[in-house]
C-alpha cells in the first residue's frame, strides 16, 4: 500500500491545514508530533506506553540501527515493527544528522560520508544508496533522503555547495529506493538561514517528485526568527497535496508556530532529553519538578493533565524518586512531556476545524510567554 496524505482542510487565516497520512500502519491526523525513539525505543518507555498517550507515529535513525543491532538483523526479526512491538507508523531519518552530530572524523565526498562510529571506533560509509538500502531494511513507512545539515552559522558559499550536493544525493535516493509502494521517500530541503539558497533547494527538490518534502538544517541554533524566515519563504515553495515536515523541531511553542507556517510534522527529542533533567512542559513554560521547592508539593506536575503521571503521582513524590535517581521518575516526566505535545497536536487539530486555530496559537503563545520571566 502507497503512503499518500490528504489533505482535509485549509486554515483561511495562516498557512496551516489539517490533513490525513495514509500508511501500511494506520491512519495519521496532521499536524502530528512524532516522538522520537533512536534505537528503536522511545527511551525509558514501552510501545504500550507511547500508544496509550496517543502516539501514532514515531521516528528512529538509522544512522543508530545500522551501528548497532544492524540492519540485517532487524530485517531478519521481520522490520523495525515487528522486532520493537510498535503497531503504529515509523519514520526513519537517514542518517544526514546523526552522521554529522555525533560520528568522529568525518570526511565528506560526492560519493557520501565516510565517519568513525560513536560506539566503538570503528570506520564506517554511508551514501545515498547505502542509507536507502538500510531504510529498506528497516522497513519503515515514511524514510527520509540521505542530506547534509548544514551546521550554523554556515557560509554561503559552502552553503550553497552542500545544498547542491543533497539535491544529487537525492536524486541518487530516489533511484537506489527499492520499495516505493510501501515505503514513501521523502526530499530534504536544506540552504542554511539563506533565502535564495532555501529557494534554489525547495525548487531543485520539489523538481524531484516526492511523496512528501521536509525542511532540514533548521533549529540548529540560529535565531527564531530566521528560523521562522526560512519557513515563510520555503513552505508556499512546496506542492500543496504533499505533506511538509520540519525536522528536529521543536518546543511547544515551535510546534504553534510551524503549523502556522504550514508544517504538519514535527520530531524532537526535547520531551524526552528535558525528562532525563527533571525538566517538564506546562503550558506557562517549562519548570523543574527536581527542585527543592517541589519537596513537598502534593500537586500533579499539571493540574487536569491528562497524562498517566498527572492522573496517579504527585510532584513531590517525582521529585523524590529523581532525587533517588529511581528510574521511574524519567519515565513519568518522559510520559508527561510527551503526552503534553501529543495533546497539544490534538487541540491545534482541534482549534483548526472550528476555524479558530488564530485565537488558540495567540492564547497559547501568551500563556507560555507569560511563564518566561
Ligand atoms: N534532523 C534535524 N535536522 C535534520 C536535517 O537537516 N536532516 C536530517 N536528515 N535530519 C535532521
Ligand atoms: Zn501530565
Amino acid at each position: 500500500m502507497a503512503v499518500r496524505w490528504e489533505l482535509i482542510q485549509r486554515d483561511p487565516a495562516s498557512m496551516a491545514r489539517r490533513g490525513r497520512l495514509h500508511t501500511p500502519h494506520g491512519v495519521i491526523e496532521t499536524p502530528v508530533f512524532m516522538p522520537v525513539g533512536t534505537q528503536a525505543t522511545v527511551k525509558t518507555l514501552s510501545p504500550e506506553e507511547v500508544w496509550d498517550l496517543g502516539a501514532r507515529i514515531i521516528l528512529s535513525n538509522t544512522y543508530h540501527l545500522y551501528l548497532r543491532p544492524g540492519h540485517d538483523l532487524v530485517r531478519e526479526a521481520g522490520g523495525l515493527h515487528t522486532f520493537m512491538n510498535w503497531p503504529g507508523a515509523i519514520l526513519t531519518d537517514s542518517g544526514g544528522f546523526q552522521v554529522f552530530s555525533l560520528s568522529d572524523l568525518r570526511k565528506i565526498t560526492e560519493e557520501g560520508v565516510h565517519f568513525r562510529s560513536h560506539i566503538d571506533g570503528s570506520s564506517h560509509f554511508l551514501s545515498p544508496e547505502k542509507a536507502i538500502e538500510i531504510e529498506n531494511a528497516l522497513g519503515a513507512d515514511i524514510i527520509m533522503a540521505f542530506d547534509e545539515c548544514t551546521p550554523w552559522p554556515c557560509e554561503h558559499d559552502y552553503a550553497k555547495r552542500s545544498l547542491e550536493r543533497t539535491t544529487r544525493w537525492a536524486a541518487r535516493c530516489k533511484a537506489a529506493h527499492a520499495r516505493p509502494d510501501s515505503q514513501a521517500l521523502f526530499g530534504i530541503v536544506q540552504g542554511s538561514t539563506y533565502a535564495d539558497l532555501r529557494r534554489q533547494s525547495a525548487a531543485e527538490i520539489v523538481d524531484l517528485d516526492f511523496p512528501g518534502y521536509a525542511i532540514g538544517g533548521l533549529s540548529v541554533g540560529e535565531p527564531k526568527e530566521l528560523m521562522h524566515e526560512m519557513l515563510e519563504i520555503t513552505v508556499p515553495l512546496l506542492p500543496g497535496d504533499r505533506p511538509r515536515y520540519l525536522m528536529g523541531v521543536g518546543s511547544p511553542e515551535d510546534l504553534v508556530e510551524g503549523v502556522w507556517r504550514g508544517i504538519d510534522m514535527f520530531d524532537c527529542v526535547l520531551p524526552t532529553r528535558i525528562a532525563r533533567h527533571g525538566t517538564v512542559f506546562l503550558p506557562d513554560g517549562k519548570m523543574t519538578v527536581r527542585n527543592a521547592e517541589f519537596a513537598r508539593d502534593f500537586m500533579p506536575i499539571q493540574e487536569g493533565c491528562d497524562c498517566y503521571a498527572c492522573r496517579n503521582y504527585s510532584r513531590a513524590y517525582i521529585r523524590h524518586l529523581l532525587k533517588a535517581e529511581e528510574m521511574l521518575g524519567l519515565r513519568l516526566c518522559s510520559i508527561h512531556n510527551l503526552r503534553f505535545l501529543v495533546r497539544l497536536m490534538e487541540e491545534i487539530r482541534a482549534a483548526l476545524e472550528a476555524g479558530r486555530f488564530a485565537e488558540y496559537r495567540r492564547e497559547f503563545l501568551s500563556r507560555w510567554h507569560a511563564g518566561e520571566e
